[in-house]
């Protein structure tokens, strides 16, 4: 059966760098044979997690918030991996990726062990040179917290310095090694 990869994005440039880099991933997954579907974060609403705990009840019914995420909490159980594109906003991920991994803390209530053994593939871009100075280091080692506690699976992150949109069209190598993470997320 062919894989599901879920692509979110998390950058309000629907065609910004991100993207593109979200776009090569899906490219390299789908010409070995996987099926993708992506989630425009931006153009949902998707409310911040209002700690009420109603997700971490016994038997919980999910989330109570009833906005675009109940839709995507089923997608994201339904798929078997998934990728997460996000640019570099004030040293860490954008607030459009953080509200989505907030909210992400009631999909236990959908699924038991949602997480477990998910593949994650992460693609990052930021407008500094370096991904240290950039604040880009600061939300992978977020994504490598959550996902290690969480016990799912980073097969790879592809990240990359392009200020303006489409920039990171000239860095050959990240868009190369982009197209190759797609290829092992669906053959892994
Ligand atoms: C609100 C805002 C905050 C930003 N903060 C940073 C930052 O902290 N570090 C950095 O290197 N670049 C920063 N940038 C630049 C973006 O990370 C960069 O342009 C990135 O490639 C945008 O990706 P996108 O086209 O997918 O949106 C910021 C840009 C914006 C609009």
């Amino acid at each position: 059966m062919a894989k599901k990869i879920l692509v979110l994005l998390g950058s309000p440039r629907r065609k910004g760098n991100s993207a593109i880099l979200a776009d090569q991933i899906t490219k390299g997954a789908k010409s070995a044979g996987a099926k993708v579907e992506t989630i425009y974060l931006h153009g949902r609403k998707i409310a911040p997690c209002k700690a009420c705990m109603a997700c971490q009840k016994k038997n919980s019914r999910g989330c109570s918030i009833k906005d675009d995420m109940q839709e995507i909490y089923l997608k994201l159980i339904g798929a078997d991996a998934w990728v997460i594109a996000s640019p570099v906003y004030w040293f860490t991920m954008s607030a459009q990726t953080k509200l989505f991994m907030d909210r992400c803390f009631a999909l236990p209530a959908y699924q038991k062990d949602p997480f477990l053994g998910k593949q994650i593939a992460i693609a990052m871009t930021y407008g500094d040179e370096d991904p240290f100075t950039s604040g880009c280091v600061n939300a992978l080692r977020t994504f490598q917290d959550a996902y290690g506690y969480t016990r799912a699976k980073i097969v790879g992150m592809v990240y990359g310095s392009a200020m303006d949109a489409g920039r990171i069209r000239a860095d050959k190598k990240v868009m190369r090694e982009a197209l190759d993470l797609g290829k092992k997320l669906a053959e892994e």
